[in-house]
């Protein structure tokens, strides 16, 4: 199958409502200048489902920095020809007038969640994920959903508007993908001095000596005691100060939370969650790490 592209969210359905019953249809939700993060997602649809739909749109939504939004990147002829060489079926890429006529007025606000980690510096930023993730799924009515482990909270928000509401989706989750010195891929990364891109390293060094010592905390702590907190501070100071070890790196948060719940780690912790956002100049990069607890 060529590839075909879409502008409109009705033309979007109508498309997919003529192939449906030809097999399994998974969407990509992306805001284009597709990396190899993107890609990886969009080889796993291609090579899981019949149809893989690409969704290419930065949503004004979801952004609350007004400069972040009129600098996101674009690579939209390299975007079409990598999904043209993958297999990808359908690029929908609509407009904002489209996904936002005149009058719009209508949100997903989850109570839980969405006000710490990167809701806390971004408010209302999970409102607008959500409220766009919620249409495309709408719009394309996928088997199944591919995001990426990287937007850890975004991942974790996605999947419970998904059990909250009953929708018809499966939630894959997929490896984040690092550059040779651990740096997790991401469309910001383009935005750096050689000096800042040298000096984010550390971001993933942090992590990864955090999740160490997250091991040898819980390797104390037994699953099946009543249910009490751990200390999990220690953790959270070695983090911060191998990030305050660079001169270019300045912390917006360090978080070590359970990861099923996002509150504090406890005694009943099966997965903990290890997540950074730091600003290197003007540019703010997250990563994250989870540690099984055994
Ligand atoms: P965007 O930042 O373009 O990311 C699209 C998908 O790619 C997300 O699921 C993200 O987690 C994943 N991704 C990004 N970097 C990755 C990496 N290094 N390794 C693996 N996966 C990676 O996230 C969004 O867009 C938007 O919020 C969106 C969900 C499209 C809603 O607008």
């Amino acid at each position: 199958m060529s590839l075909t592209i879409i502008e409109t969210a009705g033309e979007m359905s109508r498309a997919l409502d003529a192939v449906r019953s030809t097999g399994k249809i998974g969407l990509v939700p992306t805001m284009g200048a597709l990396h190899d993060g993107h890609i990886s997602l969009i080889k796993k649809s291609v090579s899981e489902n019949d149809i893989t739909v690409v969704s290419i749109f930065v949503n004004p939504i979801q952004f609350d920095d007004k400069n972040d939004l009129a600098s996101y990147p674009s690579t939209l002829d390299d975007d079409i020809a990598a999904c043209t060489e993958i297999g990808v079926a359908y690029i929908f890429m609509p407009s904002p007038a489209d996904m936002y006529p005149p009058g719009f007025s209508t949100f997903i606000d989850m109570e839980s969640g969405t006000d710490i980690l990167c809701g806390a510096s971004r408010p209302g930023h999970f409102r607008g994920v959500l409220t766009v993730v919620n249409k495309l799924f709408n719009i394309v009515a996928p088997d199944n959903a591919y995001f990426g482990k990287k937007d850890a909270q975004q991942l974790f928000l996605i999947k419970k508007m998904v059990f909250d509401l009953n929708m018809q989706v499966n939630i894959v989750s997929c490896e984040t993908v690092r550059e040779h010195d651990g740096l997790a891929l991401s469309s910001r990364n383009k935005k750096l001095s050689p000096e800042e891109r040298a000096a984010a390293a550390c971001l993933y060094k942090a992590i990864q000596r955090g999740a160490k010592v997250v091991d040898t905390i819980l390797s104390g702590n037994n699953a099946g005691d009543p249910e009490t907190t751990i200390d999990t501070e220690p953790a959270a100071k070695e983090i911060t100060s191998i990030i305050q070890s660079e001169p270019l790196a300045k912390i917006d948060y360090v978080e070590i939370l359970d990861y099923e719940t996002l509150t504090p780690v406890t005694t009943n912790t099966k997965s903990v969650l290890i997540a950074a956002a730091v600003y290197f100049g003007e540019t703010r990069l997250i990563d994250n790490l989870t540690v099984v607890v055994k």
